[in-house]
């Protein structure tokens, strides 16, 4: 009996070169380019030329539309719909210092909410909540779906790593992207996240959407369309989303790395924290109660008197960790001080987020692993004046070559003149 190859419905040649004309995709095409891809049949040359294609020519709301829909085709879907609590999901386009998730989490389920929180780990210079918390001796993030549902119905919140069965043509297709010069672009980063967030099955979506020096689009406006765009395909497919426009160009916080940055959330559960923080995470709090059905609840006592602290506790005990335990600490560190007087008007996010980086904090390829210790204290903020010889950083570190390299990419992190207004949240669609 002679073999029988399938015959594939389209050709990817065709398709590449359609796009690379700025034609339109019909939704046939990209469902079947997307399973191809995850299936093998789509060669990874073959789909970064298309995804480079897509860069330089974008995609139309069908099309991005059709992305979405496939890449959620490719894995399972999730219900939380069953907890007895409206479960309300948060996602950040990815940030410097940004650990809104460890305090945010605990504080709704302190309130009634359900957050089922998948999370990564950091790539590049942006940092991954995973990594910040596996900081805390003992803390596991892989969880079955059963142990899922038991800590978001007793606690209400869970922070766990997203499972290889939710979009998986997104992974394949993220790990291609990443290597490719191909993250950066609205079609692919929105059909991205929704993919895994319509997949979750949560019933709301709270999307902070960074822009600035630190984010992945670093203009407003960019950031704006991509707001726009996920919000419209959350919609679209039942998932009531909003989306808050939050300044990324300099750290969120004080610290960046990731035992720092657990260090500074419990802070905030414990009623202090720096004021940037804390304002973020109240903001998103508000966003996540509103869908939640809860728009008269106000977040911030429950972070004054302990309540969110202990949600925290009991999630971090729950994940097998101990959350007295002390947290690494570096073994070398230093301090970077001013050298003249003035007012600071900028501190670049993305230059402090390569330090932290290249102190260990991240990580260049996926599965290396990262200096828990590791990061950058930020001791200054866009208008304050310093006197000469102020302390501007601290950096922190296992390895005397580490810090270098650290120190280096700091040499121009501070810009020095008037402070422009920059509200921390720029924008909301909804
Ligand atoms: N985060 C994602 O999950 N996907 C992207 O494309 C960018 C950020």
């Amino acid at each position: 009996m002679s073999e029988q190859r399938a015959v594939e419905p389209f050709d990817v040649v065709d398709l590449i070169g359609r796009k690379r004309f700025a034609e339109e995709l019909g939704d046939a095409e990209i469902a079947w380019l997307v399973d191809a891809f995850t299936r093998g049949v789509v060669a990874p040359e073959q789909m970064s030329a298309l995804l480079m294609a897509i860069v330089i020519q974008g995609m139309s709301r069908a099309e991005i539309r059709a992305m979405t829909a496939a890449m959620i085709a490719s894995g399972e879907t999730m219900d939380f719909t069953g907890l007895g609590r409206p479960a309300i999901d948060k996602h950040s386009t990815g940030g410097v210092g940004d650990k809104t998730t460890l305090p945010l989490v605990p504080l709704l389920a302190s309130l009634g909410v359900a957050v089922p929180q998948l999370s990564g780990r950091g790539l590049g210079h942006t940092g991954g909540t995973l990594d910040k918390l596996e900081s805390i001796p003992g803390w596991r993030a892989e969880l079955t779906n059963a142990e899922m549902t038991r800590m978001l119905t007793e606690i209400g919140g869970v922070i766990c790593a997203a499972g290889s069965g939710l979009a998986p043509a997104d992974k394949k297709l993220y790990a291609l992207r990443d290597v490719t010069g191909t993250v950066a672009a609205v079609p692919l980063i929105a059909s991205s996240i929704m993919s895994k967030k319509i997949a979750e099955g949560a019933g709301g979506l709270v999307l902070d959407v960074k822009f600035g020096s630190g984010a992945f689009l670093p203009g407003l406006e960019d950031a704006r369309e991509l707001g726009e765009t996920m919000v419209r395909l959350g919609t679209d497919s039942g998932l009531r989303t909003v989306a808050l426009l939050t300044d990324m160009d300099a750290p969120l916080g004080r610290a960046v790395g990731n035992a720092n940055e657990v260090r500074e959330s419990v802070e905030v559960l414990a009623g202090g924290g720096p004021a940037d923080l804390v304002e973020l995470t109240l903001a998103l709090a508000r966003e996540m109660l509103a869908l939640a059905g809860m728009p008269d609840v106000d977040p911030a006592p429950a972070l004054a008197d302990g309540r969110a602290m202990d949600s925290w506790r009991r999630m971090i005990l729950a994940q097998g960790g101990d959350p007295d335990a002390a947290l690494p600490v570096a073994r070398e560190t230093e301090i970077v001080r001013a050298d003249r007087a003035g007012e600071i008007a900028r501190v670049d996010a993305r230059a402090v987020g390569v330090a932290a980086w290249r102190l260990g904090a991240g990580r260049a390829r996926p599965g290396d692993p990262v200096d828990h210790a590791a990061g950058v204290e930020v001791l200054v903020r866009p208008g304050d004046t310093v006197t000469a010889g102020q302390p501007l950083f601290e950096v922190a570190c296992d390895s005397p070559g580490r810090l270098a390299r650290g120190l280096e990419s700091l040499a121009g992190a501070v810009e020095w003149g008037s402070a422009p207004e920059r509200p921390l949240v720029a924008g909301r669609i909804a």
